[in-house]
């Protein structure tokens, strides 16, 4: 399914809007949910991340890509499509690095800025409302990026990294976790095998690479690529967990609630088939090459089931459907 480059917008804007069916809850709710469970929000315990964000992996699997990326608290970090700020709101407790965090969705990143305060750690990040597409991030420089879940989401992800690149300091360190293609085709294709998915999921808003397509571009862009390791597994097991806890407490659980742990088992099959995961962390060079950029850098091999990968070649790569399952 083609949309228009407004209609992209208009559907990735509906899926994650504060408060949709599978989209990240209101800030009253969270105030809520805190109060009830007790939980402090200054403090990163794992709950409140796990509560907060769009992301599909828990708290200790971002905890590990920052360790990945060497992030101190010297960094000013650059987050792209960093939704409603858990992910940095995470990574400024933890590190207590300045974080810019940008994404397309107005009512996201005015609930990231009250969430911020909340949480305590207002003057270490903020936030612009910007498509990656046209980012304008004025004299703004940074140490380390991370984008978290959402190049999947971008048309032209080559357009959105070398409108960000310049903006990274000479040794800054990139790190991604991001929703691949499956083994049999991308999410599209997989909505329309699962019809349970498919009446959670839209479709047309998928563009998922593989995990040596995604580290074949960032080499193109002159950037050496440290590792690409595929985290399908993990990220199988930790849906399971979630499904599992909240259907344990089902009875407290509200309807929201139930309807994530609906979700989860959903997604569930389309995993390695549709959907595989991964992260990558690669490094700018120390300093920026005389001419043009590098070219390649051996890619790790994914772990577990065959990743359903292509070779990339000089041109961008496009989202291309797998054969039929
Ligand atoms: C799955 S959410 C991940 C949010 C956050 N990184 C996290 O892990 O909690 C994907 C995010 O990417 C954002 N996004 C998608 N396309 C974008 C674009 N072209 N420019 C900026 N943000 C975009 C969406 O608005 C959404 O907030």
């Amino acid at each position: 399914m083609r949309r228009s480059r407004a209609g992209l917008k208009e559907a990735v804007l509906r899926f994650f809007s504060p408060g949709s069916l599978l989209g990240p809850p209101r800030t009253r709710d969270l105030l809520r949910l805190y109060r009830e469970y007790g939980l402090d929000p200054t403090t990163p315990h794992p709950r409140l991340f796990d509560s907060e964000s769009l992301s599909h992996l828990r708290q200790d699997q971002l905890r590990a890509l920052f360790k990945a990326m060497r992030v101190n608290e010297e960094h000013r970090v650059l987050s792209l499509g960093e939704g409603n700020g858990a992910v940095s709101r995470l990574l400024a407790k933890a590190v207590g690095c300045r974080i810019t965090g940008v994404d397309l969705n107005p009512d996201l990143v005015s609930t990231a800025r009250n969430l911020a305060r909340v949480h305590g750690v207002g003057r270490l990040v903020e936030y612009l409302v910007q498509d990656v597409h046209a980012l304008r991030l004025g004299r703004r420089r940074f140490d380390r990026l991370y984008a978290n879940e959402t190049m999947c989401h971008w048309r032209d992800k080559e357009l959105a990294l070398r409108k960000a690149l310049p903006h990274l300091e000479p040794g800054a360190v990139v790190g991604i976790h991001d929703w691949l293609r499956g083994d049999r085709g991308g999410l599209d294709e997989g909505l329309r095998r699962l019809p349970g998915l498919g009446r959670l999921y839209p479709r047309g808003i998928w563009f998922q690479w593989s995990l040596s397509e995604l580290a074949g571009l960032l080499e193109r862009l002159g950037l050496e690529v440290l590792s690409a390791e595929d985290l399908t597994g993990a990220v199988d097991e930790g849906l399971r967990k979630s499904a599992a806890f909240i259907e344990a407490l089902s009875r407290m659980a509200d309807g929201r609630a139930i309807a994530a742990a609906r979700s989860f088992r959903e997604v569930l099959p389309a995993h390695f088939a549709w959907l595989r995961y991964g992260r990558i962390i690669a490094r700018l060079p120390s300093r920026r090459p005389a001419s043009g950029p590098r070219q390649h850098t051996a890619v790790q091999a994914p772990r577990g089931r065959a990743a359903g990968s292509r070779p990339t070649g000089r041109r961008s790569p496009r989202r291309r459907p797998g054969p039929p399952g």
